[in-house]
């Protein structure tokens, strides 16, 4: 399983080096042994460096993503962070596409297809979030949603592949309305929609997909039995890391 914090705006300096001495080396090392999960951690992209060589100093089994990149590869683009950006710092991916970026910053569908279309180009791993809100889900429109967020994802996949780039890209379904909500998607909501994303669209390789909303110690391993899904995307309840290592123990 993909295991990625998403730690939002949540962290400083302290508390990460805080969250780093509770997972210590030995300690996470021990609780992935035997598994085959990948451990992420994405903190805003101030800390991407420090977390990185923070975690390699402790021999700490993580990997580090950025919470997003700009749509520009470099250049007079004041405040943008690039794809050579993050990688330069020492992160392997970015999660893209969140839906409080499509919220509070109005990010469209092309531009997250275009910062899939530069991750890919460039070497860092995307992990695109989709999902639909409280209301389209009620007017039904969830599988529509999900065709429309999607389709240009799958689109630069394939054109990734054909110019002979096998970064994989994973996707993570986020329904808006189980975020920070408590309120988690059902195994049968997240299985019908697993399902759609793997076959409406010509993916050159199957996307691993990722579940977030709402995900914590009580659901996550009934969550994980669901076929084909990939990990989780988690924000609050992995903000601790004694619930994020225990987490993964629930799952071993
Ligand atoms: P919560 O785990 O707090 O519901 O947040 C999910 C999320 O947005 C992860 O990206």
């Amino acid at each position: 399983m993909f295991l990625v914090a998403n730690w939002k705006m949540n962290m400083t300096r302290d508390r990460i080096g805080k969250y780093l001495d509770a997972l210590d080396g030995r300690r996470l090392s021990s609780v992935l042994t035997g598994t085959r999960h990948e451990v992420v951690l994405a903190p805003t992209h101030v800390y991407l460096e420090y977390l990185s060589g923070e975690a390699s100093r402790r021999d700490l089994p993580v990997r580090v993503f950025a919470q997003d990149v700009s749509t520009r590869t470099e250049g007079a683009f004041t405040g943008e962070v690039s794809v050579r950006n993050i990688l330069d710092v020492g992160a392997v991916g970015s999660i893209l596409g969140h839906s409080e970026r499509r919220q509070y910053f109005r990010e469209t569908d092309a531009e997250v297809a275009r910062k899939t279309g530069l991750c890919l180009k460039g070497g860092a791993v995307p992990l695109v979030c989709f999902g639909e809100s409280r209301e389209e889900r009620e007017a039904g429109k969830t599988l529509e949603i999900l065709r429309k967020q999607v389709s240009g994802v799958a689109e630069e996949a394939a054109k990734a592949s054909k110019n002979g780039l096998d970064t994989p890209v994973y996707l993570a379904y986020e329904p808006v309305w189980a975020i920070g909500s408590g309120a988690n998607a059902s195994c049968a909501d997240i299985r019908e929609v697993i399902l759609a994303v793997r076959e409406d669209f010509s993916w050159p390789a199957p996307p691993r997909i990722l579940y977030g909303g709402s995900v914590n110690l009580e659901n996550i391993a009934s969550l994980a039995a669901l076929e084909h899904l990939s990990g989780f995307l988690v924000g609050s309840a992995w903000l601790d890391p004694e619930v994020f290592l225990n987490s993964i123990l629930a799952l071993s």
